[in-house]
């Protein structure tokens, strides 16, 4: 059977910024940023976003169009070792963290949207008189459980339809959607009282503050740059994978980066203004910042109802646009692989998510372990792997494969990103991987750079002996 590609090249920007946007972007993104200390951690994020994200998505993508096959085939086909294949295979775990606890927060948003939108024929919004209560029992137990398989249930549907029927079609529609309501949204907020101490608070920069903390907000920056870029888990190596025609692997990265940065600005224009408006501080850190401090600012709006169905079906589609990247993964692996078709792949990682999905649901120990501690850090270290890859094994390969449809002004930046991501990039990453385990704080900057230099030229070293295995 041939492989399915993309149907125009709008299409596969339109399913990459699907990806990207998501709940990394409305949901993660408030709370981290609270909880690091706001504006110092903002500077940090965008710093990586540009000089971390761009040409690490090049990357992820030279990999992908160049093997046309999921994360662990294409490691292994272009190495020839199985050793890169284990590492391709973490990006299948990787995945299974991410979707297991992704799934139970769409089912959250789910569940706020088909309340507001039931409200809507009459009645209060159920979670508006005690919104913390109100989360408190939505967001674990039983009724979790069963929005977590509804929205699970959602994005198998758009995967069963495969990559142009399915995906590609899915977020042509829902993209668009997403952006003209988050600008209708952020119109209104911006005619709400008190809308410009949210956009002083969200828009304020404190270098003093960066100074302070600069590492301590390294790892959590990082993390989320990543994670709003779904970098790190192969994403992008499956999406770029279905890229049949030469198009420019730089343009299309950037283009994608700026849409998703934008949406992400265009989303903290609508939360932080409606916030202050209502005198809701939005620093209540955590999960739940979303739904308890906002949505219990919609009920004392005037046409709140509507604007909570708005705002939850926008956040729902952006999320299912994200899942369904997140289940090709594994989909891709097992079609790839196994040769199982894609009904057949589609129901085995249902089965697995509906399971691991269920533990986050159910145990808030097991959601803040999956979607706190080992998300960011698997994604950094997924990275690393993928751009030492890029650099030390496709070397030149690589550096073709870049200038492959791209022009001239795009090509002669070739030698710099194949530098970046050989060198730069990975120390980086490892240095903030390290970091997120306190070792900076402990031994200080200059031992951990060696260490960082140690673990990945081990690491890297370990794989290419493992090419003989083959
Ligand atoms: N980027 C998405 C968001 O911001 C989440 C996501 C989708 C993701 N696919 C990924 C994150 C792969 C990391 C890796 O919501």
């Amino acid at each position: 059977m041939t492989r399915e590609t993309w149907a125009t090249r709008i299409g596969f920007i339109l399913a990459a910024v699907g990806s990207a946007v998501g709940l990394g972007n409305i949901w993660r993104f408030p709370w981290v940023t609270a909880e690091n200390g706001g504006s110092a951690f903002l500077l940090v994020y965008l710093f990586v976003v540009l000089a971390v994200g761009v040409p690490g998505l090049v990357g992820e993508f030279v990999i992908g169009r160049r093997a046309k096959r999921n994360p662990v085939g294409a490691l292994r086909d272009l190495s020839g070792s199985t050793g890169w294949a284990v590492v391709g295979g973490f990006s299948v775990l990787t995945a299974l963290v991410l979707l297991s606890f992704y799934s139970v927060v769409g089912g959250w948003i789910l569940r706020y949207f088909v309340e507001s939108a039931l409200a809507l024929a009459g009645g209060p919004l159920p979670y508006a008189a005690e919104p913390g209560a109100y989360f408190g029992s939505a967001s674990a137990g039983t009724d979790a459980l069963a929005y977590h398989l509804v929205f699970l249930g959602l994005t198998a549907v758009v995967v069963l339809g495969g990559v142009r029927k399915g995906i590609e079609l899915g977020t042509t529609v829902m993209m668009p959607a997403v952006f003209v309501l988050l600008v209708v949204l952020a119109a209104w907020a911006a005619t709400q009282p008190d809308a410009a101490a949210g956009y002083a608070f969200y828009l304020s920069f404190d270098l003093s503050t960066l100074e302070e903390n600069f590492f301590s907000v390294l790892g959590p920056a990082a993390g989320q740059a990543l994670f709003t870029l779904s970098l790190g888990a192969g994403t992008m190596v499956t999406y770029a994978s279905y890229l049949g025609e030469d198009r420019s692997l730089p343009f299309d990265a950037g283009t994608i980066a700026v849409l998703n940065t934008s949406v992400g600005v265009l989303a903290g224009l609508v939360v932080f203004p409606l916030l202050f408006s209502l005198g809701v501080e939005p620093g209540s850190p955590g999960p739940g910042a979303l739904f308890v401090s906002i949505a219990g600012a919609f009920a004392r709006l005037p046409g709140g109802t509507l604007i909570a169905s708005a705002f939850f079906g926008v956040v729902a589609l952006a999320a299912l646009s994200s899942s369904i990247s997140m289940l090709e993964i594994p989909v891709s692996f097992l079609v790839d692989e196994f040769g199982f078709d894609r009904r057949r792949s589609v129901a085995v990682a249902l089965v697995v998510f509906a399971v691991t999905g269920a533990a986050n649901a159910l145990d808030p120990a097991v959601f803040q372990l999956f979607a706190v501690t080992l998300v960011d850090r698997l994604l950094t270290a997924g990275l690393a792997a993928f751009l030492l890859f890029v650099g030390w094994v496709l070397g030149r390969d690589a550096l073709e494969e870049f200038r492959l449809g791209a022009g001239d002004l795009a090509s002669s930046l070739g030698p710099a990103w194949l530098y970046a991501v050989g060198v730069v990039l990975p120390l980086f990453l490892v240095f903030t991987l390290l970091t997120s385990f306190g070792l900076e704080a402990r031994v200080g900057f200059w031992p951990t750079v060696a260490l960082a230099v140690g673990v990945a030229g081990a690491a890297f070293l370990g794989l290419r002996s493992s090419n003989s295995v083959v």
